[in-house]
């Protein structure tokens, strides 16, 4: 067997670890194994791509290639190492803005590899000349919508620049007339390849990219994401036609094809409409307001909050982005098992894109050991809400935002969510009357069955827990060393 067929031979290996790392990563119990595989695959991929690539260039060359690897690999440690799990979308959406930027670099090389000799000078044949044409334009501009969309989607994730949606006058004209643009231009490069015209594609492009995610509301943000995923992918996908190679292609459409069912999954689950969000269009005509005060709200102490746990039947807790940030899920797990003990009936309800990433409180429950059976997807619990004695909402704000049914001019009119409102009582614990990631108001706080507790959540359950204090075996003692929960001057 000649080193071509080996790499092919390894070619067909790694694609089948991939789909093998997908179906593992599919079920918590199973994506350990997932990533193996993932690991394996692409260790694979490598392998065979430099051996390939290693025949009939220097040794020089290969070196290069080798140490090229082995620094991506290193960055690719430490910042997996470094990375926070709150922080993981933006590294996500940085990820994907260099498979956008390698798809435009390799469209790039391609065009001066190719089209920019004339057709007489190639080593295309003649037919496949402009299928070429059309591989290099499609792939510059996959590349450049998701690296541009990248790039404005981690700005927006960690909070370097506004949430909020841009407005431009227009802009689906501008959206559709790009897209239009495109068309005309790539008949025109495929009739008749130029450089002004490759310029043209790539400005276009990282135009629109910029465009589509910067007009798009943060409440928003997680379909975009793995809409960026699934763009990402066809962006590689289309570098494996230029570059020829069938393990980039396969890939490529594992991720964009993985990344789309995602992506619909989640306008199902926020019932946005699939189209509106590759048109970068929703969240836009909603009026963004709602910043208004709307009352008076109503403070509850950790003592007092512990009273009424105490004294309650059924309790739901409702995790969200604020329980990751305070890493409060080992003392709300340990509040669940002396609240049980006690004979309290306790579940949590976990809301689609609670947190800042798909699963974000799933992972966070399982790892503080919360058994998998009381933990409810929001379908499972939201009617359960109105037999409920007290609703701990946990760091959540716009999952559990009654504006979002209440209210058809907010910024999240129409996303579904976990109705707590309808319980007896509702406990939110947050710092202060901040709004949440989407940057609306919540009328929760105001409402008469609601009490927040304010503080940092972890040391707000924490306090409940002293409260509470030793659980009938005597295992719920409080931790040594843990403050009373703070009660900061809120805004
Ligand atoms: P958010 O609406 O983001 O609100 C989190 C709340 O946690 C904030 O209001 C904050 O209020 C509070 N908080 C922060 N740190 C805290 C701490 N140490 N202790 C106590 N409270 C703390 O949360 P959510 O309900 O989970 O909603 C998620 C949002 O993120 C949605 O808009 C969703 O669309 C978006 N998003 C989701 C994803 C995915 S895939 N899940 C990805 C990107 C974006 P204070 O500052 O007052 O404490």
């Amino acid at each position: 067997m000649n080193a071509t067929t080996a790499a092919q031979a390894a070619d067909i290996v790694a694609a089948l670890l991939f789909i093998f790392s997908l179906a593992g990563l599919s079920q918590h119990r199973t994506a350990r194994a997932g990533v193996a595989y993932g690991i394996g695959g692409m260790a694979l991929a490598l392998v065979a791509t430099v051996v390939v690539a290693g025949r009939g260039i220097s040794a020089g060359a290969v070196t290069l290639i080798v140490i090229a690897t082995l620094i991506g690999g290193a960055v690719g440690q430490w910042r997996a190492r470094k990375v926070e799990m709150t922080q993981m979308p933006e590294l996500i959406a940085v990820l994907h803005s260099l498979v956008g930027l390698a798809a435009v670099l390799v469209g790039w090389n391609s065009y001066f590899g190719v089209e920019a000799h004339g057709a007489a000078q190639t080593e295309v044949a003649h037919d496949l000349l402009r299928i070429h044409h059309a591989e290099v334009f499609i792939g510059i501009f996959i590349g450049a919508v998701t690296f541009t969309g990248s790039i404005i989607a981690f700005l927006k994730l960690s909070a370097r620049i506004k949430s909020r949606p841009l407005t431009l006058p227009g802009k689906n004209i501008l959206n559709l007339g790009a897209l239009a643009a495109f068309v005309a231009l790539t008949i025109w490069f495929t009739l008749s390849p130029g450089l002004g015209l490759m310029i043209a594609v790539t400005v276009l492009a990282l135009a629109l990219g910029w465009h589509l995610v910067a007009s798009i509301g943060g409440g928003d943000m997680p379909v975009v994401v793995s809409m960026l995923n699934s763009y990402s992918g066809w962006a590689a996908a289309a570098a494996g036609f230029l570059l020829n190679n069938n393990l980039l292609i396969v890939t490529g459409a594992l991720v964009g094809s993985s990344g789309a069912y995602l992506s619909f999954i989640m306008c199902k689950a926020m019932n946005r409409s699939f189209f509106s969000v590759i048109a970068g269009g929703f969240g836009v005509e909603a009026v963004a307001g709602g910043d208004t005060e709307q009352g008076e709200h109503h403070e509850i102490s950790a003592e007092d909050s512990a009273e009424l746990l105490a004294s309650a039947t059924s309790v739901i807790i409702t995790p969200g982005y604020g329980m990751a940030v305070a890493q409060a899920q080992h003392p709300v797990a340990e509040l669940t098992r002396v609240l049980r003990e006690r004979g309290v009936d306790v579940r949590f309800g976990v809301h689609p894109v609670a947190g800042r990433l798909p699963g974000h409180m799933n992972v966070l429950l399982a790892e503080a050991r919360v058994p998998y059976d009381v933990v409810l997807e929001m379908d499972e619990i939201n009617d359960d809400f109105g037999d409920t004695t007290v609703v701990l909402v946990i760091g959540a704000n716009d999952t559990v935002n009654p504006a979002a049914t209440d209210d058809p001019s907010s910024p999240i009119a129409g996303m579904p969510v976990l109705r707590v409102w309808e319980a007896e009582n509702v406990i939110v614990f947050k710092r202060s009357m901040a709004s949440g990631y989407a940057g609306v108001q919540n009328p929760l706080f105001f409402r008469e069955n609601t009490s927040m507790l304010f503080g940092d959540a972890k040391q707000s359950v924490e306090g409940i827990l002293r409260a509470l204090g030793p659980a009938d075996s005597g295992s719920a003692a409080p931790r040594s060393g843990s403050r009373p929960a703070e009660q900061p001057a809120h805004a």
